[in-house]
């Protein structure tokens, strides 16, 4: 404990513990407050530190991300997604003998059961890829449920398996439902990227022809999204956690949380936005409609809670959209003109730069998904792919220590007591 500070209510004063951060901001423990007969007030916690942790650090300032202290531009650049979800699980980089046990215990867990396959049929080709993702998530809590102990690590490292290997054949399947098109099944033999686009794109019995620039570039967008501290489908995650429940249903919990456009539903809110701007002589309107606080129109995949100055994803994710549109050879896309249109508006007008609204990993993504063909609705799907071992990591952290069920309190601004008026007296 660093030191304390010092809260006088009503001449009493309590001193509260300051809690020292190996990096980034203390936080005053203020759990001894209610004894005071005071809560904190804090709606949507831009102030509050719900837990602590060891997976992940962000300096929103600096542009800072780090998995277990790595930076996501190093990890970008020379890991992978399977080996960035050993390290977010295990807090370590892999040997190489581990990284290949490790790969070949997701590749045995892929394949999703002919029976279980059949919660689709009750999906139509309209159903929202999320929502049939968010369904068949839960519904491995059913095939997972019998004997599994929350508080045996193997048990935990073995739900933590399933759930990355079964995320991209269940997306796959989601994408495969809505264009009314029969399943493929993961192919051991092709890297993680590569199996999903190839389940996504292939055709059974025929040879996977996946380029090798995509899946690497998915890759990379996966290990990008792995993790990002306690944000809201974190959160989420850790609150259905906390209540002892069954994973795989506290990680669907976590994909529904995801879907709002104002978090992982951003990407493709992105597209929908650059699509409906259409061409850069409408850019000014809508810039002036996202000023407009009369006008709900927000400017989707730009600002974030956290990074003020830049995300270091998008800085990365750029780089990669580039790299696509370029071989793809679709850098001339009038909703390219678009987005830098107002990615420059977003570095030069005033009402962006006053509140430091930058462009986040969610615009970028968004438009090199585009480029790789991803239909638009899967675009979530994706994200929350890549955002599972992140989820299950901070699950598991969780609980392997002591932690109490996740119970909030309020400011209660409601009626005061009163007492119950018969209807005939009403
Ligand atoms: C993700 O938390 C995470 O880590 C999330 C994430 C992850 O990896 O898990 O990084 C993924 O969710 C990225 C964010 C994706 N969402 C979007 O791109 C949607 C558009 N962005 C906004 O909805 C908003 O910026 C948020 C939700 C991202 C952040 O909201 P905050 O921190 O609560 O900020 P705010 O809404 O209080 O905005 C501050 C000001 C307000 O104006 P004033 O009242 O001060 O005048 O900025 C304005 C807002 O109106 N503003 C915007 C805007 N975002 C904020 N104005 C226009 N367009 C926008 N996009």
């Amino acid at each position: 404990m660093k030191h304390t500070v010092q809260i006088t209510i009503d001449g009493v004063t309590t001193e509260l513990p300051v809690l020292e951060a190996t990096v980034g901001l203390d936080v005053v423990d203020v759990r001894s407050l209610i004894q005071q007969g005071l809560y904190t007030y804090d709606p949507g916690f831009l102030s509050t530190a719900a837990c602590d942790s060891a997976i992940t650090y962000i300096d929103g300032d600096a542009g800072i991300l780090t998995y277990r202290g790595y930076p996501i531009e190093q990890l970008a650049d020379q890991s992978e997604h399977l080996e960035v979800c050993y390290l977010l699980l295990h807090g370590e980089l892999p040997s190489a003998e581990a990284l290949g046990a490790f790969k070949q215990d997701i590749a045995d867990r892929m394949p999703i059961d002919d029976h279980f396959a059949r919660l689709f049929d009750g999906f139509t080709t309209e159903s929202h890829p999320m929502s049939m993702l968010c369904a068949a998530v839960a519904g491995l809590a059913a095939q997972f449920h019998e004997g599994l102990d929350i508080y045996n690590s193997e048990h935990r490292l073995e739900s933590a398996k399933q759930l990355i290997a079964k995320i991209p054949t269940l997306a796959a399947m989601s994408y495969r439902k809505s264009i009314n098109a029969s399943f493929v099944a993961p192919d051991p033999n092709l890297g993680y990227a590569e199996n999903f686009l190839n389940m996504c794109f292939g055709e059974t019995g025929q040879p996977p022809k996946v380029s090798k620039t995509l899946a690497d570039a998915l890759d990379k967008i996966f290990i990008l999204h792995a993790d990002h501290e306690q944000n809201a489908s974190t959160s989420t995650v850790r609150i259905a956690g906390s209540t002892e429940a069954n994973p795989y249903a506290a990680i669907a919990a976590g994909i529904a949380a995801l879907w709002g456009p104002s978090h992982g539903g951003a990407n493709e809110a992105v597209l929908d936005m650059l699509m409906e701007i259409g061409s850069i002589d409408q850019v000014s309107d809508y810039v002036a409609r996202a000023k407009d606080k009369d006008d709900p129109f927000k400017l989707m995949g730009f600002g974030h809670r956290v990074y003020k100055n830049f995300d270091p994803r998008a800085t990365v994710m750029q780089a990669s959209c580039h790299a696509v549109l370029a071989e793809q050879g679709v850098d001339d896309e009038p909703l390219l003109a678009v987005a830098k249109a107002l990615e420059t508006i977003a570095r030069e007008e005033a009402y962006f730069v006053d509140r430091r609204l930058y462009p986040n990993i969610d615009f970028y993504s968004g438009i090199t998904l585009k480029a790789m063909g991803i239909p638009t609705p899967m675009y979530t799907a994706l994200f929350a792919l890549g955002r599972m071992p992140g989820w299950i990591a901070h699950w598991s952290e969780m609980l392997s220590a002591p932690f109490k069920i996740g119970r909030p309190r309020q400011l209660y601004l409601g009626p005061n007591k009163r007492d119950y008026v018969p209807i005939s007296d009403r």
